[in-house]
């Protein structure tokens, strides 16, 4: 085993993630893996999710990783249980923010917006019998892919929220639930349409919740030289440019 975490998504969303880790546990190393060449997983049937997350997952065992933090909503509903069960290192998953956003409700709505893989899977069910008063879930169709094209600050991708959330624009919204770890990319054009809105996603959580995890199993690292990131994807050459400057972004 060595000293590195293992951060995964299906492309760059999961580096929305990585970026609150390394604020929060500047000394440890990490590794991130996007499978950028077949992102987005949103859309495609729960198998083939499964098969992608398994070789996405083998990818960063090979690396001998020390923990595993699935930096993906999709993922997480589809593979999280199987790979737990599969493995011994901890395994740090996440959920839409269901849960803080509804708490933070008043008279108007919840939007929870995720992928069609994340709306349609357990996890998200449950999410919705225990706090979906008031939460209407959206499927952000074509928004993982503007992300992954390096498109999100640009007016195009303005254009494909103003038409996906248009239906909502005259109802009251109170909070927006950025449920895929790609879109808070998006949040400052997300905000510009409901800017009464709060908004909220679950990085800080996985990343707390990674903390504790290592701290339990005696894995933290507190103090030493700053740690490393290193980027990985089944993509290209651009791919991993553009990996770089999203980590430089401020999300
Ligand atoms: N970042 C992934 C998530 O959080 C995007 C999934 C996809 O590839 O569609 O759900």
């Amino acid at each position: 085993m060595k000293d590195v975490i293992g951060i995964l998504d299906s492309g760059v969303g999961g580096i929305s993630v990585l970026r609150k880790a390394v604020q929060l546990l500047p000394n440890e190393n990490f590794i991130y893996y996007g499978d950028n060449q077949n992102a987005p997983y949103g859309p495609k049937p729960l198998e083939e999710i499964r098969r992608l997350s398994a070789q996405a997952v083998d990818h960063l065992l090979s690396q001998e990783v020390k923990a595993l933090v699935i930096a993906c909503n999709t993922i997480t509903s589809a593979y999280a249980s199987i790979l737990r069960d599969r493995v011994k290192l901890p395994v740090i998953g996440m959920e839409p923010a269901v849960k803080p956003a509804s708490l933070a409700r008043g008279d108007g709505k919840v939007l929870a917006l995720a992928t069609r893989a994340t709306l349609s899977l357990d996890k998200f069910s449950r999410l919705m019998e225990n706090y979906g008063e008031g939460v209407i879930p959206v499927e952000g169709a074509g928004l993982v892919q503007l992300v992954e094209a390096g498109k999100a600050d640009t007016p195009e991708a303005l254009e494909a929220l103003r038409a996906l959330l248009l239906p909502y624009m005259s109802i009251k919204i109170d909070a927006i639930v950025l449920g895929c770890t790609h879109y808070p990319f998006l949040r400052r054009q997300i905000e510009r349409l409901f800017p009464q809105a709060r908004i909220f996603d679950g990085r800080e959580g996985t990343v707390c919740q990674l903390q504790r995890r290592l701290e339990e199993t005696g894995l933290l690292t507190r103090q030493g030289a700053p740690g490393t990131v290193s980027f990985q994807t089944s993509g290209d050459a651009e791919t991993l440019a553009r990996m770089r400057a999203l980590f430089d972004a401020d999300v």
